[in-house]
């Protein structure tokens, strides 16, 4: 599938940022304070139009992000809305909007529901989220999702404050049987700010061992740059992300050139984001191909977008992740496919 939809050039998954709004005030945050206003949201009307636009051309998977997509108060319309039209949904969400109203219906509609735990301890929990109560109310959705049989997973962005509590969350979601990840990748905000990195967590070699790692899965890092193709991951290709406001971008990293949907078409603006990408070639800059570290490195052109405002070239981030790899022999990729 994902093949076929790359061949043929069709948006197979759609990241839809629904608002950039949200209720926690997690400092690491990659969101500007600047693009948390509800200014120039999509309305309802608008954001079904971009779902009918979506689905003749062909998107099967729709996940919703944010900001907290819960802020919205048509959320349960939309999520409605975009089962009728028959998308396999996902949900990124902090979990703490949901009550139990919504939860009957959310496991009526079946999307597979993605909540962050920062931390186990409340302590931690309210130091990153920024407000009190926030603990309980996420746990207490968690768990009530969990027990009328959602689909669910957990995630957390490993940080300094969290790093001590990474097993603990983990054997949280080991105690539920549902799957968790955690990512000690920090991303710059994204206009560029490396603000979100004093949060960093200094513990990356414990955060190495943990990494789970399959080299056998057929998604391939994206370091390989033989096929002229830096892209992947897929974006620009089968994949993109829609802003708040309604404009195509490449990813949830890479927000230049954005194109505007409702001016135009959903259609139009993908086309116009294909040539975009395509024409992004390797340049002189781009030397993963001959880089010693390349088995061990989840080399991502949105990184090196975020730091360098470049996509084409190294950046810090996944160069560090990277040797920290390669000295604890915890290869990534199997080098053997291209
Ligand atoms: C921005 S939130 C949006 C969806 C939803 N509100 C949530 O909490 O999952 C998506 C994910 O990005 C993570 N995140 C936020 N800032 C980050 C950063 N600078 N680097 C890496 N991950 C980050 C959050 O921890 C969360 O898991």
């Amino acid at each position: 599938m994902l093949n076929k939809a790359r061949d043929k050039g069709f948006p197979l998954l759609m990241i839809f940022e629904l608002t950039y709004r949200c209720n926690f005030k997690c400092k690491h945050c990659y969101l500007p304070a600047a693009y948390k206003k509800k200014r120039g949201e999509l309305k309802t009307k608008e954001i079904f139009t971009i779902l009918d636009q979506l689905k003749d051309t062909g998107c099967l998977y729709l996940r919703f992000t944010g900001g907290e997509p819960f802020m919205r108060k048509d959320i349960m319309d939309i999520l409605r809305y975009a089962k009728k039209r028959g998308f396999e949904l996902i949900i990124y969400t902090n979990g703490s909007l949901i009550d139990e109203r919504m939860v009957g219906e959310l496991t009526a509609l079946r999307p597979d529901i993605e909540i962050t735990i920062p931390a186990m301890s409340k302590s931690v929990f309210e130091r990153i989220s920024g407000v009190v109560g926030s603990r309980n109310r996420v746990f207490n959705s968690t768990r009530l999702l969990h027990k009328k049989g959602a689909s669910l997973r957990l995630k957390t962005c490993a940080l300094k404050a969290n790093e001590e509590e990474i097993k603990d969350i983990r054997d949280f979601a080991a105690s539920l049987k549902i799957p968790y990840e955690f990512d000690a990748m920090v991303l710059p905000q994204l206009n560029g700010s490396r603000k979100p990195y004093r949060y960093r967590t200094r513990k990356i070699e414990d955060m190495i061992q943990m990494e789970k790692v399959d080299l056998n899965r057929d998604t391939t890092y994206s370091w390989v740059p033989d096929t002229g193709d830096l892209f992947n991951c897929g974006a620009g290709q089968m994949k993109a992300a829609i802003t708040p406001r309604g404009w195509l971008k490449t990813c949830v990293n890479i927000d230049k050139p954005i194109f505007n949907i409702l001016e135009s078409s959903f259609r139009n603006a993908w086309e116009d984001l294909k040539r975009f990408v395509g024409s992004i070639k390797p340049g002189d800059d781009h030397r993963c191909a001959k880089c010693e570290l390349k088995l061990y490195c989840a080399w991502c052109p949105g990184m090196s977008w975020l730091e360098n405002r470049n996509s084409t070239g190294c950046n810090l981030q996944c160069r560090h992740f990277a040797e920290s790899r390669k000295k604890n022999q915890k290869q990534i990729y199997r080098g053997d496919d291209k």
